[in-house]
């Protein structure tokens, strides 16, 4: 497992947002795993929950004003700074990612945040309207840039009454994701670009052939990359996951416009990866009405899809180039088949007829295969696999490994 010391003093800073009800359970839990909690509110925030009942569950006096001289000559913000060995922000709004982005310092919480060095964590919490918007996409691509984990949000019913991504990571769930090492990798001013999910390619108006992929491998995949500094490019078939935040997400259906997509961005990459399913065949031709039932059996004429990997590793200066292998036998004789016959750098194989394993399950295993070398990477979630795999392949482009 891939497990880090827990951070001993944490400081969680409360944002204004009705997620802040959670930020009780968050305390209790923080501190059933042995850290210490010093809880910073914004004043919005002080609307949705007392600083007494924090305090009581924190067992320290919560901070809410930067000029409150009692409080800043007992611990100055600067000393609260020093002394936070991670700083989560949970729930963080719209507004004060905004304004982390910005590096403004007119509370007392982004003054602590402006003047730490602690790994900074943040769960935003919001309308899912005001989380898709463009601003608060390119506020979360820019705290990413910096080295910012953001954890969540997640999908669901809302306070204001939709339903769509915005709602705070469970506590549970948080605490969890500050158990989990930081990245093992170092992937700063590269850019990779990942294919993920299914295509569906068209019968007729209503009627499309494509399969099992939920897209969550690759979208773990587009995570851990943000996550080791890179700028990612996450070019997704349909799937029912939000976009990840701070990755430029390009959404598709057919093959055709996913090999376009990654043609449109292949020339910028460093690092391309291709964990989608793409259908090896489509229809021949899409029947421009309804195909109607008579009775008699149908026979359908497919014809081949463009094998995009295929195309970016054969491309003049191709980036570094991985693809995956889906097998459900032979799994490494027709894995390094592929990675051969499409000149890959490198293939990760996963044996797809096991049951929890694979397309649409949480957890994977892959076997990785190089020119003259192969590892395997065990069960696990998805997320510890992609970042073990991120790590393998920094490891094969002579990066060098991220010193503890
Ligand atoms: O999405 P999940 O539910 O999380 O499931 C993950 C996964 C099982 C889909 C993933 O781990 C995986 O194995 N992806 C590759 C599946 C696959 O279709 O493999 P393939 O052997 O058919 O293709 C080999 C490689 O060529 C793949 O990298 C594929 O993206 C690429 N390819 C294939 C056909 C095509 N026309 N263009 C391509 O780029």
């Amino acid at each position: 497992m891939n497990s880090a010391p827990f951070p001993r003093r944490i400081l969680l800073g409360i944002t204004g947002g009705i997620a802040a009800y959670k930020s009780a359970e968050l305390v209790r839990r923080l501190r059933e795993r042995g850290a210490e909690v010093q809880v910073v509110m914004t004043a919005a925030a002080t609307a949705f929950i007392t600083p007494l009942t924090l305090q009581a569950l924190s067992g320290r006096p919560v901070r809410t004003g930067l000029m409150d001289p009692q409080a800043e000559a007992a611990m100055s913000h600067i000393e609260l700074a020093r002394w936070a060995e991670c700083l989560l922000i949970a729930p963080a709004s719209a507004d004060f990612i905004a304004r982390l982005a910005h590096g403004l310092a007119d509370d007392l919480l982004s003054t602590v945040c402006l003047a730490s060095e602690a790994p900074l964590v943040v769960a935003p919490a919001m309308n899912r309207v005001m989380w898709q918007h463009p601003a608060t996409r390119a506020n979360c691509a820019v705290l990413a840039a910096r080295g910012a984990r953001l954890l969540g949000p997640a999908d669901g019913e809302q306070a204001c009454g939709e339903v769509g991504a915005g709602r705070m990571l469970e506590p549970p769930a948080l605490v969890e994701a500050l158990a989990v090492t930081a990245p093992a990798v170092d992937l700063r001013g590269l850019t990779v670009l990942i294919t993920a999910g299914p295509t569906r390619e068209p019968l007729d108006p209503v009627r499309f052939l494509t399969n099992r992929s939920s897209g969550k491998m690759g979208y773990a995949v587009a995570e851990a990359a943000r996550d080791a500094g890179a700028r990612v490019i996450l070019v997704s078939g349909p799937v029912h996951l939000p976009a990840p935040a701070g990755v430029t997400c390009v959404r598709v259906e057919q093959a055709e416009a996913m090999r376009a997509a990654v043609l449109q961005h292949v020339a910028a990459a460093d690092l391309f990866i291709a964990t989608a399913a793409v259908a090896d065949y489509r229809p021949a031709e899409r029947a421009a009405g309804k195909i109607k039932k008579n009775g008699e059996r149908l026979t359908l004429d497919l014809e081949p899809t463009p094998d995009i990997l295929a195309e970016v590793a054969g491309r003049a200066s191709p980036p570094f180039t991985v693809g995956f292998a889906a097998e459900t036998e032979r799994v490494a004789e027709y894995a390094e088949g592929k990675r051969r016959r499409k000149k890959l750098d490198m293939i990760a194989a996963n044996q797809v007829d096991d049951q929890g394993l694979g397309f649409d399950s949480d957890d994977n295993a892959l076997t990785v295969f190089w020119d003259g070398g192969a590892r395997s990477l065990p069960s696990q979630s998805k997320s510890a696999l992609a970042r073990a795999l991120l790590a393998l392949v920094a490891e094969r482009m002579g990066r060098a490994p991220v010193s503890a």
